[in-house]
């Protein structure tokens, strides 16, 4: 096969991909009480934008080990569904870990229809906080994404942070 085809079918596939996960993404995109996630504040970043960053490696991890990406991608939208004045009470930290996936699954329930990989797949994201491990390789793959995608979302906030700061303090020593 020639190199002018060869980079042509990957330009496709990579065409393919955007519109099907756009595809899977529009039922949450259409959704405004989903949408309302975009308020609330998730490691440093808005939860909506957190939960499309966990939804597209997702997506792109669990196509390229063949797994069922379809529901790997759903599970990945609505893992982080809950909104914080859902967590009743001075709870700390560590409760909202352990607790917001059970309140994540409520409220996808409520508003999506979803299978069994789907329920695994929010219900255990933060395993080993909660007691149950991912039953499924959809699960797993969400589980490890949802770790990457929050530890490099506090260091594009502190990298943003420190990148402000040099800027304040070089304005300060031009000023002196
Ligand atoms: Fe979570
Ligand atoms: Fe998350």
């Amino acid at each position: 096969m020639n190199k002018i085809l060869k980079s042509n079918i990957k330009q496709d596939l990579i065409i393919i991909d955007e519109y099907e996960f756009t595809d899977i993404a529009a039922e949450f995109i259409n959704s405004e009480v989903y949408m309302k996630l975009a308020n609330e504040v998730h490691h440093g970043i808005s939860r909506l934008k957190h939960s499309f960053k966990v939804a597209k490696a997702t997506y792109h991890i669990a196509k390229s080990f063949g797994l069922d990406y379809r529901s790997a991608t759903r599970a990945a939208f609505l893992h982080d569904f809950f909104f914080n004045d859902q967590m009743l009470g001075n709870i700390n930290k560590m409760q909202k870990y352990k607790y917001h996936p059970q309140i994540a699954l409520l409220n996808a329930q409520k508003y999506f229809y979803l299978n069994e990989k789907e329920i695994d797949g929010i219900l255990n994201h933060m395993y080993p906080l909660t007691p149950n491990k991912p039953k499924t390789l959809e699960s797993m793959t969400l589980n490890l994404v949802d770790k990457g995608v929050a530890i490099s979302d506090h260091f594009s906030v502190a990298y943003e942070y420190t990148k402000k700061l040099t800027k304040k303090i070089q304005m300060l020593i031009i000023c002196l």
